[in-house]
């Protein structure tokens, strides 16, 4: 129900549109919401309170605006909260909160993309959760979506390895010890790379074997992107994503040459120092480089092959890529390049930049890299989420599945919670308590609205809305307006907002919970606030979803 829009046609005044004008008001006693009419004041000359005045005589009664008045030129408008309550509340389910809006357009999100050369660390977590999440929203909005992983398996570093491998090491080692073998040869090749610049040749001449396919070499690069992918999988089931495409840069890179026939067709390409490039200084934009001297390709070059080549795959309506803001520069010439080349798909082309998210100094050990690896954080996670259930006083029928649940709420709801663009440092400790604005707080209210819904079995009798204090009220709005909170996270491709609107209503919740008994002795009004129960119940099952959480019985 759009209330504002039910408080907008009951005004009728000279073709006044009050829709965008009325706000909510900011505290009870001025009702529920208000219209300023200074605005119209300007336009009618007439005083402020004159005009309110005169709009407030034109509102139609309506059951559901109990009483309106004007105060310092404003009109308060004051909801009837049991008709209101009844209506949002009969018959409340999960389908209230599907969206049609997409219309079921095709949306590909690009996100997570790691360089399989390197372990999964820290700085992959934000990519790959708002990913998710940026999926899940777009689904839950009537778009298709495609989850694409364009990961970097393209490279000298593969190079690198494998002479590892063949000199240091063996192909035993490597299937023994998976990708902790790989990283040691990745890590002393660098390390005598610095003394010995012959060794970097090397690397590079094995990774052309690689392009050319060498049966020597090939199948041992294809050793290497198995033991890489599959760590990389059992990370991604620990924090609850999967993807419906692998497909990277060595798979788009084969397209290179006909996007390279394409950009000479339109004359788009140049020489310069001997590299080609398309010249972008008319869009203030630095050249976007091609190809290199010898003939290499670079990132570009391959997400042009790669955009083209989706394309014409999935005839998407919207393709998003969820990248580190350093990135943006290559956005927006890939976009650039797109629209130069006549594709109008461009202009569905969104690059959806994310600020830093660090851990305090010397957190956790980085004993594997200069960032703090996946494996290590998560690791470290789900031993203290373990303990935390542990401490819990009652027994848990499965204390494992709980904990990993807390582990992976608790690192989702921190990545998520913050603006998107924002920077922000992870407190790990106070993530897990039970007080803060945290995911296992959210986890535990969800988990009394399981309870009391256990404990109630009258269900038969007729809900008396009367009971319904401010608390009760503010809830029954934030769940009528919910669908309003998933459009404009879907607007803003920022999660953080329906994170931060969950945490409101699990706050609100528990300030109802401590003022108000829910099963009160009396059979209707009992029944009326079990009915607020359930539609929150559906609405924070849906809405953490949303935000990566899952939902518990008990904890
Ligand atoms: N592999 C890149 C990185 O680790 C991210 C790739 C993003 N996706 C893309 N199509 N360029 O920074």
């Amino acid at each position: 129900m759009d209330i504002k829009r039910l408080i907008s046609d009951s005004v009728d005044f000279d073709n006044l549109n009050a829709y965008d004008l009325l706000l909510e008001s900011s505290s009870p006693d001025k009702g529920d919401y208000c219209l300023p009419c200074f605005t119209l004041s300007k336009i009618l000359h007439d005083n402020p309170n004159n005009i309110a005045n005169k709009v407030n005589s034109s509102i139609k009664p309506h059951k559901f605006i109990e009483k309106t008045e004007v105060v310092g030129g404003y009109i308060n408008f004051f909801l009837n909260k049991q008709t209101i309550a009844q209506e949002v509340l009969n018959n409340f389910n999960d389908t209230n909160l599907k969206l049609t809006i997409g219309n079921n357009q095709t949306v590909c999100i690009d996100y997570c993309s790691p360089n399989l050369a390197k372990y999964l660390h820290i700085g992959h977590l934000k990519t790959t959760i708002i990913g998710e999440s940026l999926a899940r929203i777009f689904e839950q909005c009537g778009y298709k979506v495609k989850r694409l992983n364009f990961v970097g398996d393209y490279g000298t570093p593969f190079g690198m390895m494998i002479y590892g491998i063949l000199n240091w090491g063996s192909i035993e080692d490597v299937k023994t010890r998976g990708n902790e073998a790989l990283q040691e040869y990745y890590v002393r090749f660098n390390k005598e790379a610095a003394e010995d610049e012959s060794l970097l040749q090397s690397a590079r001449d094995i990774f052309q074997k690689i392009e050319q396919k060498d049966a020597e070499i090939y199948p041992i690069y294809q050793l290497i992107l198995d033991i890489a992918l599959k760590d990389a999988k059992n990370m991604f089931n620990t924090l609850g994503v999967h993807f419906d495409d692998y497909r990277g840069e060595m798979y788009y890179n084969q397209f290179v040459p006909q996007a390279i026939e394409l950009l000479k067709n339109k004359k788009l390409l140049t020489l310069s120092e001997d590299a080609q490039i398309v010249d972008l200084s008319v869009y203030d934009m630095s050249p976007a480089v091609i190809l290199k001297k010898d003939g290499t390709t670079l990132y570009i070059t391959r997400d042009i092959s790669a955009i083209i080549s989706r394309y014409n795959e999935y005839k998407f309506d919207k393709i998003l890529y969820v990248t580190d803001v350093a990135q943006s520069l290559h956005f927006k010439q890939l976009i650039k390049i797109i629209e130069l080349l006549g594709y109008d798909y461009y202009s569905g082309t969104e690059h959806v930049p994310y600020g830093r998210f660090s851990l305090p100094d010397g957190k956790i050990s980085s004993r594997r890299g200069k960032q703090a690896v996946l494996v290590d954080l998560i690791e470290y996670i789900k031993q203290k989420a373990e303990a935390v259930i542990e401490n819990r006083t009652f027994n848990i029928e499965n204390p494992t599945d709980v904990a990993s649940k807390v582990a992976r709420a608790v690192l989702n709801f921190s990545v998520l919670k913050v603006e998107r663009t924002k920077d922000c440092v992870f407190d790990i400790e106070k993530a897990f308590s039970f007080d803060g604005e945290t995911a296992p707080y959210m986890q535990y209210t969800y988990t009394r609205l399981e309870s009391i819904l256990r404990k109630f079995d009258n269900d038969s009798c007729k809900a008396d809305y009367s009971c319904f204090n401010t608390e009760a009220f503010s809830l029954v709005k934030m769940i009528n307006n919910f669908t309003n909170t998933i459009t404009t996270a879907l607007a803003k491709r920022d999660p953080s907002i329906l994170a931060n609107r969950l945490m409101d209503l699990c706050k609100t919740f528990n300030k109802f919970y401590v003022s108000t008994k829910v099963l009160d002795g009396n059979p209707n009004t009992t029944k009326a606030k079990i009915e607020l129960v359930k539609a929150l119940k559906t609405t924070l099952k849906v809405g953490f979803n949303l935000i990566c959480i899952d939902t518990l019985k008990e904890m």
